[in-house]
């Protein structure tokens, strides 16, 4: 009975392909006419606090800047801190002439959110996600070519909103190395190993962004070059028990296994789901400092983890959010030790913002034609059984004798619970890292 039931929430309320409400479609449902006779959907509360409104508008660009990145390599794990990309990019169209500016809003979702300052509320975005209890500091940091003078029209509101002054090189390229990279040791507190690659001697701008979590155990670094860094550990809210790790089979697909060390609780409680439409079960896991990392793990084993990813947008993950129910599950998650270094140039050319490349407007920061050049991110992420806690406060929660084991390809996404900001996103296929 109980059995029935739980398959039966949960298709009643993940069921019916409320993931397809992206930007403008109406969803099929709860369709309430408006004076035009056009069908409407009533915006979640949610939604209306400006903060949120916004962080999923830049988190539905995170959710793009994913697909694009997981179907340019289907058979490698991925892993992005979005957030650190879109505020580089919010940032930079301070400098933007109309043309430029929407481009990017347009890219970030601004068009959609009827917000006529939205730098003041990206400013007020930042301060809630790097507020004290979270332990996470953020900063992110515009660089120009050398010598090149610019309007403090555009730096004054850059420094207002974003906090960070922008950097002009000097043309010294040990001098510009050692700059960046001492900015950056100060922003992470040293957590993010100095960069010895040379600083591109073609820049004309490059967006450098950083993000750290204080925390110990759970521990997420992300490496941006070019456009943006970031250095995240968090913490599990229950650890793990060491002893219960174990060497298991992970499932790469159908036919290939690799053997792998994973972190098991076989009491443990977590908020679940079955989606039906999506043919997959979500767990979602709490994080300390109001973060949550949700699970997305297909009922069969594969590789093609399209569908899910066609349905992520920041108002199913938000569905997804309320609409769990806590359970008792036996849990096994494989310890992960992963590194991924790509451009993300390629990856913002196909997301519309190719003009960016070419010949945009940044004429608000200086007469002389600027134009984006070259874009990369390198992210790393780790996870093992360090937590905050041992004794885990169950509170109400079905009693069901379920299995969630994370030995299959999966997708996880990181977020800020309180304004829905999605930190981190990552695919894995291979717990091994590639
Ligand atoms: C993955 O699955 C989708 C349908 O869910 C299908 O359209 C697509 O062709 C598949 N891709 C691969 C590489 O098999």
């Amino acid at each position: 009975m109980q059995a029935l039931m739980l398959l039966l929430w949960t298709g009643a309320l993940l069921g019916h392909g409320s993931c397809q409400n992206d930007a403008g479609g109406p969803e099929e449902g709860s369709p309430d006419p408006d004076t035009t006779g056009v069908p409407v959907e009533e915006e979640d509360p949610f939604f209306k606090v400006p903060v949120n409104k916004l962080a999923a508008a830049i988190s539905n660009f995170g959710y793009d800047l994913y697909r694009v990145r997981s179907s340019m390599s289907p058979t490698a794990n991925v892993l992005l801190s979005p957030l650190s990309v879109a505020t580089a990019l919010s940032a930079l169209s301070l400098g933007a002439e109309q043309r430029t500016e929407s481009t990017i809003h347009r890219a970030l979702y601004y068009d959609l959110i009827n917000n006529p300052d939205i730098h003041s509320t990206y400013k007020d975005l930042l301060a809630s996600v790097t507020a004290p209890e979270k332990n996470l500091k953020s900063a992110s940091r515009i660089i120009f070519e050398k010598k090149l003078r610019i309007k403090s029209s555009f730096v004054a509101p850059l420094e207002k909103s974003y906090g960070s002054r922008p950097k002009i090189l000097t043309g010294n390229p040990r001098a510009d190395l050692q700059e960046l990279n001492n900015w950056v040791q100060a922003q992470t507190k040293g957590k993010i190993a100095r960069s010895t690659r040379e600083v591109p001697s073609e820049i004309s701008i490059l967006l450098l962004g950083v993000a750290y979590f204080k925390g110990a155990g759970f521990s997420t670094s992300l490496l941006a070059k070019g456009h943006s860094i970031c250095f995240i550990p968090g913490q599990w809210v229950t650890k793990f028990d060491s002893r219960k790790t174990s060497l298991k089979d992970f499932y790469l697909d159908e036919e290939r296994t690799v053997t792998v060390p994973m972190m098991s609780d076989p009491k443990a409680i977590i908020r679940y789901g079955l989606d039906s439409d999506l043919n997959c079960k979500i767990a979602q896991l709490p994080l300390t400092g109001s973060m949550s990392i949700i699970f997305f793990l297909p009922q069969t084993v594969t590789q093609n983890l399209t569908m899910i990813e066609e349905s992520l947008t920041s108002e199913f993950i938000h569905d997804i959010d309320r609409e769990l129910k806590s359970v008792q599950a036996v849990l096994t998650i494989p310890k992960l030790k992963l590194s991924y270094e790509g451009e993300v140039t390629k990856s913002l050319q196909e997301m519309k913002l190719q003009s960016l490349f070419d010949s945009p407007d940044f004429s608000k920061i200086t007469g002389k034609p600027l134009k984006l050049t070259q874009v990369e991110h390198r992210t790393g992420l780790e996870w093992n059984e360090d937590g905050a806690g041992t004794n885990p406060s169950p509170g109400p929660h079905l009693t069901f004798p379920l299995d969630y084991h994370l030995n299959q390809p999966f997708i996880f996404v990181l977020r800020d619970t309180d304004t829905g900001a999605l930190l981190f996103i990552g695919k894995i296929l291979d717990p091994r890292g590639t």
